[in-house]
């Protein structure tokens, strides 16, 4: 399908401009919703075009700042180029572009963290203030001015609502034959008048295949024809093989024990080359007729897909590599079968997440002796990307599993503390915690307990002696038995990182 034919509305077509047109149209201090999630349906055009602007207003001496709200993370077409100019005032909420963070660490970028499916209702409060302008890739419009969602959804529904005004662009790259995998729910509402999610099962569809829209508030439509962002994924190293292998003994126990059924429950699986790992894993191993209802689809999950192993994959978005994109799009029809995707107010939902009893696999960056997790932050201060999803699923999953690799910086850094720097799931969240050395099940143990299992089976052998020094002086001379620390070496590990480049 060519472009122009892909605008089937006349009145819409009536409103078909160039980038640079419409990005002119975003003025200074707008807060901007912009479609996009891991790489997936951001707009590729207006974003660019926007830095353009920016970049000429500072090179006038005018300050030209917008606030970016998204999915999660989208490309350097649009945080990059943005960042790039110093052109974002605050942005929220999952970002993972270099540039970007180089920014929000260097304290010229205002960031809020927030859990993703928190993002669209707090809009709909009114807690982030006004969204002024809505620039929400598609893939087609029909007839009618009903919109065909791209490779992602993330926030759009609600920027298409909520924004005064729209630009959308029109990407006739995306393949025509998305059109009927989404599922748009227009049920959420409002408390105190919320009813229940009518999702029971994760191949339930309970919305629309189309965005609807005030045709009004339309101001520009652009039309691209440009790929996503499709990164390639390396080859699961030793550690994260490992880390597979122990996850996968943990599941096939949990079903000789009876606490799982022996076709799981749904997954939901993190980013990354630890998280594509498991995934193959799963492939190869001993359980069929898999479900995941989960953030992002990536390459293992279709790979899972084409095997037969997963039947059913529900989503917001696709993260997958150029080759797997080309594998998703030779045989669409076909996929279309088990895939889903959805808002991810929806993908992300407390409410869904606890009903199905989801099993969430995240990565973390360090968790320490008692199972609080830091995903997020180095060294404490310094952002990575952000909390994206993994509070969602970990606070309300069946099973919450965090994992990493025991050590970071070439063995400079212990991933195993005695007190994370930074928290974004407390102990009470964290239920299993795997390294390449090992796993510790957490269920049912008191602090103490934790933190004896969580040493001697996740910590690498050149930090255990010490973290279990730390933990027995910790248990004599702290004047609370129930958490034991020192207070003031706690934190000791991370400045001596920050103070001589290993802890
Ligand atoms: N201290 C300091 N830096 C650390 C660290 C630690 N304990 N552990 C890892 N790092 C650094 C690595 O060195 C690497 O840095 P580099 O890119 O400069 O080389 C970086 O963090 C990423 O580490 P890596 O081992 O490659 O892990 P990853 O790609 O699996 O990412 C997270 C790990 C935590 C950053 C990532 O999973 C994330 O952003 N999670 C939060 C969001 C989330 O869970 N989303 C899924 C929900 S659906």
């Amino acid at each position: 399908m060519g472009g122009a034919s892909r605008v089937l509305n006349p009145a819409l077509r009536g409103k078909i401009m160039s980038a640079g047109e419409a990005a002119s149209l975003i003025p200074s201090g707008a807060n901007v919703g912009m479609s996009g999630f891991t790489g997936a349906g951001y707009p590729k055009e207006v974003p660019t075009e926007l830095a353009k602007r920016i970049m000429d207003a500072n090179l006038h001496g005018r300050k030209f700042k917008i606030g970016v709200w998204t999915g999660a993370s989208t490309a350097p077409e649009l945080d990059g180029a943005l960042a790039m100019v110093d052109g974002v005032e605050m942005r929220l909420p999952y970002q993972s572009d270099p540039t970007c963070r180089k920014r929000i660490n260097a304290g010229e970028m205002e960031y809020i963290d927030i859990h993703l499916s928190h993002v669209a209702q707090f809009v709909w409060f009114g807690f982030l203030g006004k969204l002024d302008v809505a620039v929400v890739e598609v893939s087609g419009i029909l007839e009618d001015g009903r919109l065909i969602p791209s490779s992602s959804i993330g926030n759009n529904k609600t920027w298409l609502e909520q924004a005064d005004q729209i630009i959308l662009e029109v990407n006739s790259w995306q393949n025509p034959l998305l059109e009927g995998m989404h599922d748009i729910y227009y049920g959420t509402g409002l408390p105190p008048n919320r009813q229940p999610i009518p999702l029971v099962r994760t191949g339930d569809r309970i919305g629309e295949a189309y965005f609807k829209i005030d045709p009004n508030k339309v101001i520009a439509v652009v039309e691209t024809n440009s790929p996503d962002r499709n990164s390639a994924f390396s080859a699961p190293d030793q550690n994260s093989r490992k880390i597979a292998g122990h996850i996968l003994e943990f599941l096939e126990h949990e079903v000789k024990k009876g606490r799982l059924p022996k076709d799981l429950l749904p997954l939901q699986s993190g980013v990354g080359n630890i998280a594509n790992a498991v995934l193959a894993g799963l492939n190869d191993g001993p359980f069929e007729n898999l479900s995941a209802y989960t953030e992002v689809l990536q390459d293992g999950m279709l790979e899972m897909i084409k095997s037969g192993k997963l039947c059913q994959a529900s989503a917001t978005a696709f993260s997958l590599s150029p080759s797997a994109l080309s594998d998703l799009n030779a045989d669409l029809a076909r996929f279309k079968d088990s895939i889903i995707l959805r808002p991810q107010e929806i993908s992300n939902h407390p409410e869904v997440i606890r009903r199905l009893g989801v099993i969430a696999m995240n990565g973390m960056i360090e968790a320490d002796i008692y199972g609080n997790v830091n995903s997020t932050h180095v060294m404490g201060s310094q952002i990575m990307n952000g909390i994206g999803g993994s509070g969602d699923f970990a606070r309300n999953a069946y099973i919450s599993i965090f994992m990493t690799p025991s050590q970071a910086r070439n063995g400079q850094i212990s991933c195993i503390v005695p007190m994370v720097s930074h928290v974004d799931h407390t102990e009470h969240d964290v239920q299993i915690m795997v390294t390449e050395q090992g796993l510790a099940d957490l269920r049912g143990l008191s602090p103490k307990q934790r933190a004896k299992v969580v040493i001697e089976n996740c910590a690498h052998p050149n930090f255990k002696p010490l973290l279990m020094d730390y933990h027995k002086r910790s248990l004599n001379l702290s004047p609370g038995k129930q958490t034991p620390h020192l207070l003031d070496e706690a934190l000791s590990w991370h400045q001596n990182y920050l103070r001589q480049g290993a802890m």
